[in-house]
């Protein structure tokens, strides 16, 4: 199969256009297209499965592959165009839909406005490229890339056209720190505390699909040195706890290549292709990753800063979308990483509480510096994610399934070895009975906060495929046993320092939240307050020595405490519009 694509290299200069402070309202239009997948966009039911984007009171019930299956026949029709600022929304879709009918659409602006235009049927997309032309040659040359990347020229630029009229754009990032303080501050209870956050950090409907489409323009660089691969996004894009901002995880994978082939057995004969042979697995990888890098860094529309980062354990290829925003990691090989991402997706959509209890966690984390964009001795998100995982499954009655009983439920369609490991588990969400338990979001933070900063990460490790606490096979300082590959730990590079840290502050946070007044915002005061005070720097809240080991409140200390707590908030009057909440991933 060829390449596919046809369109023109174009070149967006990465100071061309500031983001503009103004955030205007969302414009997600849809245009009928009756027998599409998306048909349903904006209206209530999501219709590749919610919990990608989430809504608290829906589970989902699609499996996994069904929903990235749709995503990626979404992408497939759908272009991004680079847009002049001033563009007439209605012109741009009447010029448009002489390609064909167009399903739905949005603007948004990173550095210029772009508009992600998704066709009805494949036909648009091919018809909008054969129309578009390759630019005249201006000071620099460009290298004739035919993408699904294009820019829109206006022919009169003279026009003015008034304001209304312009189109309105999709905010992709998450909120400011201010805004989240004062939507935290406006909720009604802890619980609802931690709802807001996870809608205000969520991955959107719109800038999930940009990540697909994002993967799928450059599956159709990778496309070009091997026909019939897939790019296929994992991690947090498509587990359920992505927010927004986080990383774009993709993954090329090269066994769809063998399933096109048809064997033709007739006769004495058959044909086999012809191939390179290398001495590993990993010389294979690291050969593929480098010239798909190559490709991106030379022929890439959009593609800046790639890095070749080849002698790491699991080889990448990183890079940033310019136009999208995302910072991309590019492997192969990595099929056991989609399992878990298949894996956290069932966690995240089994229970309306998991996600909004590891979305805070994460932001707490990112607050405190706990975790960090960079690598190093730190926790990082996905291990997070695991310890809240098997934190739910110690609740009595447990709110989450241990890996065991999902595997247990599996049917012989489930079954899955990859490399040797068993990653068979049910994927169907319906075969698992939901849990009876019905503890708060406000207790399980609390408890969360108490059960970690009370574990003996000593001599125990954290196993979420038997839902239990077991002994450390070594001595890394925090041990979490690695769902498939059993013999890893996915928290090696943990330091104990950072571990410290870590217990430290579940053990301040848990001691804040048993003196918050039982959840009760005190509305006159705009103090921070319940999960706003957690994600307070180190330093603005009053906490007790962690080190000392936590007590019952006596009746002596909490009258001590409630006048530190008195004394906080007079000297926080007035000054709380500097406290920062950090909590970009
Ligand atoms: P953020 O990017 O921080 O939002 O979370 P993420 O879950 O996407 O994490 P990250 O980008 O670091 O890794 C992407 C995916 O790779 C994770 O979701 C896991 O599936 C997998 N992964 C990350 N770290 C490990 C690890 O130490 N061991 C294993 N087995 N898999 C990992
Ligand atoms: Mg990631």
């Amino acid at each position: 199969m060829a390449a596919r694509g046809v369109g023109l290299l174009t070149r967006l200069p990465l100071h061309s256009q500031r983001r503009s402070r103004v955030q205007r309202s969302i414009s997600s239009r849809h245009l009928s297209c009756p027998g599409t997948v998306a048909a349903n966009f904006g209206s209530e039911e999501q219709p590749s499965g919610g919990a990608e984007t989430g809504s608290e009171d829906k589970i989902p019930k699609k499996r996994f592959s069904e929903v990235q299956e749709e995503r990626r026949e979404q992408a497939q029709r759908t272009v991004l165009i680079h847009c002049p600022n001033n563009i007439n929304e209605k012109k741009f879709l009447k010029y448009l839909s002489q390609h064909g009918p167009i399903n739905n659409h949005f603007f948004y602006e990173s550095f210029g406005l772009y508009a992600v235009v998704e066709f009805c049927q494949k036909d648009g997309v091919n018809s909008l490229q054969n129309g578009t032309h390759i630019p005249k040659q201006s000071t620099e040359p460009a290298i004739p890339f035919k993408s699904r990347f294009l820019n829109l020229k206006l022919k009169n630029s003279s026009n003015q056209i008034p304001e209304e009229l312009h189109a309105q754009t999709n905010n992709q990032s998450p909120p400011s720190s201010k805004k989240l303080f004062e939507l935290l501050n406006y909720a009604e209870n802890i619980d609802d505390q931690l709802n807001t956050l996870l809608k205000a950090f969520q991955l959107t409907e719109e800038n999930v699909r940009l990540r697909h489409l994002t993967c799928s323009l450059v599956e159709d660089i990778a496309a070009a040195y091997f026909p019939g691969c897939v790019v296929r996004p994992f991690g947090s894009s498509v587990n359920t706890f992505g927010k927004l901002g986080c990383d774009l995880d993709m993954f090329l994978d090269l066994d769809e290549i063998g399933k096109l082939d048809v064997h033709k057995n007739a006769g004495n004969f058959s044909t086999e292709f012809q191939m390179k042979t290398v001495p590993s697995e990993r010389i294979a990888t690291q050969k593929i990753l480098s010239v798909i890098g190559e490709c991106l860094d030379n022929f890439g529309p959009g593609c800046v800063g790639v890095q070749k980062i080849l002698n790491a354990r699991c080889p990448l290829v990183r890079f940033s979308h310019q136009a999208s925003g995302f910072q991309c990691d590019l492997t192969t090989n990595n099929s056991i990483a989609l399992k878990s991402s298949e894996l956290l997706y069932i966690y995240g959509s089994l229970d309306t509480r998991v996600r909004a209890l590891v979305f805070s966690v994460r932001c707490w984390a990112r607050a405190h510096s706990l975790t960090s964009s960079i690598p190093g001795s730190w926790i990082t998100n996905f291990s997070l994610t695991v310890m809240v995982i098997f934190f739910l499954q110690r609740r009595s009655p447990p709110i989450l399934p241990t890996l065991d009983s999902l595997k247990s439920l599996a049917d012989a369609q489930d079954r899955c070895i990859l490399d040797g490991h068993n990653c068979t588990f049910v994927r169907d969400l319906y075969k698992i009975k939901p849990s009876g338990n019905t503890e708060t979001l406000e207790l399980l933070l609390k408890e969360f906060f108490e059960y970690f900063g009370n574990f003996a990460f000593n001599k125990n490790s954290i196993n979420i495929r038997q839902g239990r606490e077991q002994n450390k096979p070594d001595s890394s300082p925090l041990y979490i046993q690695n769902p498939f590959e059993t013999s890893l730990n996915i928290s090696k590079n943990v330091s104990q320092s950072q571990l410290q840290k870590f217990v430290d502050l579940a053990r301040d946070s848990a001691w804040i939240l048993e003196q918050e007044d039982k959840g009760q915002p005190s509305l006159s005061s705009k103090k921070p307050w319940g999960l706003a005070t957690l994600l307070l720097p180190p330093g603005a809240v009053n906490t007790p020595l962690s080190k000392k080991k936590k007590k019952p409140v006596s009746e002596k200390v909490k009258g001590l405490l409630a006048s530190i707590k008195s004394s906080t908030a007079d000297s926080s009057k007035g000054t709380h519009g500097k406290n920062t909440i950090s909590t970009q991933a």
